[in-house]
């Protein structure tokens, strides 16, 4: 299957007194409709490798190649514009604007909201807020949900412009075991009906162990790379 994430000798050093090297060599490939893991202690480095398959931030040295383009030539505005179509963030903390309802949120890519997006976008949108179980609170204001439902609102959001990658950075840390484990099968279900890839950073081995492939991080270097 095709690789829609591919890194290729990435090395990240963070400028400063003194200089920071934080990602050694990295190689590391993601196949189209696959479902990973990232896990590593704190400090290892992650969230900076994810931000830099995330296009958010740029290697020192190294390729980055999204769905085949390699991101190093794109312009500024053809690179914002791979990143809008093709990858979906969701954070621990969702970052969702708390005035807003939670389909206003979802439709921010949008900008104007519901009067604004297109028939088949709204439907679109209908269709997740059904299938993460949260028809009910759409029109709610996003302040006013429970966390555990913000972050399905958040997961919506992410999958509105049906990107290929979802990048999700601990995703449920912010969340109980209940909804925690909630979360990631929906990633499943999502990953098995939609076939969007997920990178899922976490710091629960347990769940960790549910995906299909586990890559390890220590100290900037990849560690272990185990596919089940
Ligand atoms: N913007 C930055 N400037 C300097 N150092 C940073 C910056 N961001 C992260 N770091 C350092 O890089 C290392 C890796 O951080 P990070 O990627 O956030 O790790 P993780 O997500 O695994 O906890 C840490 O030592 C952190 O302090
Ligand atoms: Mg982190």
């Amino acid at each position: 299957m095709a690789n829609v994430v591919e890194l290729r000798h990435v090395d990240k050093v963070y400028r400063g007194a003194p200089d920071v090297q934080v990602l050694f060599d990295i190689t590391l490939a993601f196949a189209e409709r696959s479902f990973n893991s990232i896990v590593g202690e704190s400090g290892s480095g992650k969230s900076t490798l994810m931000n830099i398959i995330g296009t958010l931030d740029v290697p020192t040295s190294g390729d980055v190649e999204i769905a085949g383009q390699s991101v190093a030539s794109l312009s500024r505005d053809r690179l914002a514009e791979l990143r809008n179509r093709t990858i979906g963030f969701v954070f621990q903390f969702h970052y969702l604007l708390p005035e807003f309802t939670a389909l206003e949120n979802v439709l921010m890519p949008y900008s104007i909201g519901p009067q604004g997006a297109k028939r088949e976008v709204l439907q679109w949108a209908d269709e997740l807020f059904d299938f993460m179980g949260v028809s009910r609170v759409k029109n709610n204001p996003a302040g006013k949900m429970s966390g555990g439902q913000q972050q399905r609102v958040a997961i919506i959001r992410s999958l509105i412009n049906k990107p290929r990658v979802i990048l999700a950075d601990e995703p449920t840390g912010n969340l109980d075991s209940v909804n925690s484990a909630a979360t990631y099968e929906r990633f499943r279900d999502i990953n098995q009906r939609y076939g969007t890839t997920f990178i899922i950073v976490t710091h629960d081995r347990r769940i960790a162990e549910q995906t299909d492939r586990i890559v390890e991080i220590r100290d900037g270097r990849l560690l272990m790379d185990i596919r089940k």
